[in-house]
């Protein structure tokens, strides 16, 4: 079971980076193999061919077919995910992400929180054939949620994103025994 992160944020003192990095451990903690996805350097989709683009996105493609499972996470910018997330998931092919296993985490300088970006996460990520598991986690006021060693400040955020990498290796680990099948 391989378990890789995808952060919408390229920030180097990210929140959500931090929120994916708790739920990352979780899941290694239950028994994958983790890693990350860098979004950094993507060039943007503009509607060729998707192998067409070169090395870095072939590479980037070659990440994504080799996980089981994936948690994105993304800062809410104006009430939805961030235009590095949405350009890479467009430098997807149509069968890239189908029937893979996604958990979502989003944050938010606000305190009504993500829900809008998790909601539009949800919805493109069912449109590309992934699976998506019902726990999800919101992060408000994430300026303030993580310390200086990107901890959690509160205890509940901490057991949601924990809960979230736990849930995502058991689901994962029932799709790939049943042969991953096609939304
Ligand atoms: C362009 C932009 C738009 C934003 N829009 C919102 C918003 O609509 N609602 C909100 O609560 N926070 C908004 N924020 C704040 C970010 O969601 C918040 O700072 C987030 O935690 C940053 O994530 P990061 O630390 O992973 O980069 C916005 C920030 C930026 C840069």
């Amino acid at each position: 079971m391989r378990v890789l992160a995808v952060c919408g944020s390229l920030r180097p003192a990210s929140s959500t980076r931090n929120a994916l990095a708790i739920a990352l451990a979780a899941a290694e903690s239950g028994g994958a193999e983790v890693g990350w996805v860098d979004l950094d350097g993507l060039p943007w989709c503009d509607g060729r061919a998707v192998d067409a683009y070169g090395p870095r996105v072939d590479a980037f493609r070659a990440q994504l077919a080799g996980a089981d499972a994936l948690l994105v996470g993304s800062p809410e910018y104006h009430g939805s995910f961030t235009g590095v997330l949405k350009n890479a998931l467009d430098l997807c092919g149509p069968e890239d992400l189908r029937g893979k296993l996604i958990g979502l985490v989003a944050t938010a300088r606000g305190d009504a929180g993500a829900m809008n970006t998790l909601n539009h996460l949800r919805q493109v990520s069912r449109w590309v054939g992934a699976w998506v598991l019902p726990a999800q986690v919101s992060v408000p006021r994430a300026g303030e949620a993580f310390d200086a060693q990107g901890q959690p400040v509160r205890a509940a955020i901490g057991d949601e994103l924990g809960t979230l990498g736990r849930e995502l290796v058991r689901y994962g680990r029932l799709l790939a025994a049943d042969g991953a099948p096609s939304v």
